[in-house]
């Protein structure tokens, strides 16, 4: 079944939930995420297969940046694509809402997280040693910024330079 991707309101909190649950052992509560998701400066995306949710990305948008809070794939639906649809949405939101920049930290040890921001152009920018608990480890701090539009490229056309998609 092909899958879309939508932008979470308040009443996708307990899928949410359940995802969240399915990936990490620190899920934020249905309340909490029910909460979140009708407040402007918070941002939920999905990947859905029918109605039912498959990824999704939580992110605070804030200070002319989106500040990823998790980036979640159900474990059944990894290697699929899904984190990459995930983030490119995300990132066209940022383009198009006139953000800078998205922001994340991730741990040193987790390979999959950073091939997929990697792959999507997302820079180290900065270091948080021992950040994590159990196990203790470090958190590396990503940044993908806005490309920039070159005022002298592609006469008249808005095409970005350094176009990742
Ligand atoms: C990280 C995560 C979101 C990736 O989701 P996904 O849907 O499996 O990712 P995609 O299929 O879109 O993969 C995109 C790229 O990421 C990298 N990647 C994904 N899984 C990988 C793995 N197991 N090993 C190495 N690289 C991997 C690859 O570069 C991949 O591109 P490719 O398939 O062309 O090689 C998913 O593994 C997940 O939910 N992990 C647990 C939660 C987590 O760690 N979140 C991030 C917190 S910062």
């Amino acid at each position: 079944m092909p899958h879309d991707v939508r932008v979470l309101g308040p009443s996708d909190a307990p899928a949410l939930h359940a995802l969240e649950q399915s990936v990490t052992s620190a899920a934020w509560s249905v309340e909490r995420l029910a909460h979140l998701l009708g407040e402007a400066r918070f941002l939920g995306v999905g990947v859905f297969s029918g109605t039912d949710l498959h990824g999704s990305v939580t992110a605070y948008t804030i200070g002319g940046e989106a500040e990823i809070v998790n980036v979640a794939v159900h474990p059944g639906w990894r290697r699929q694509g899904l984190g990459q649809v995930l983030m490119r949405y995300v990132q066209d939101i940022v383009v198009n809402t006139g953000l800078e920049r998205i922001v994340l930290e991730v741990r040193s040890s987790n390979a999959p997280a950073r091939g997929l921001y990697t792959k999507l152009g997302f820079m180290q920018v900065g270091l948080r040693p021992h950040y994590y608990a159990d196990p203790r480890e470090d958190a590396l701090i990503l940044a993908w910024t806005v490309p920039v539009v070159s005022a002298s490229c592609c006469a008249g056309s808005s095409r970005l330079i350094n176009n990742h998609h």
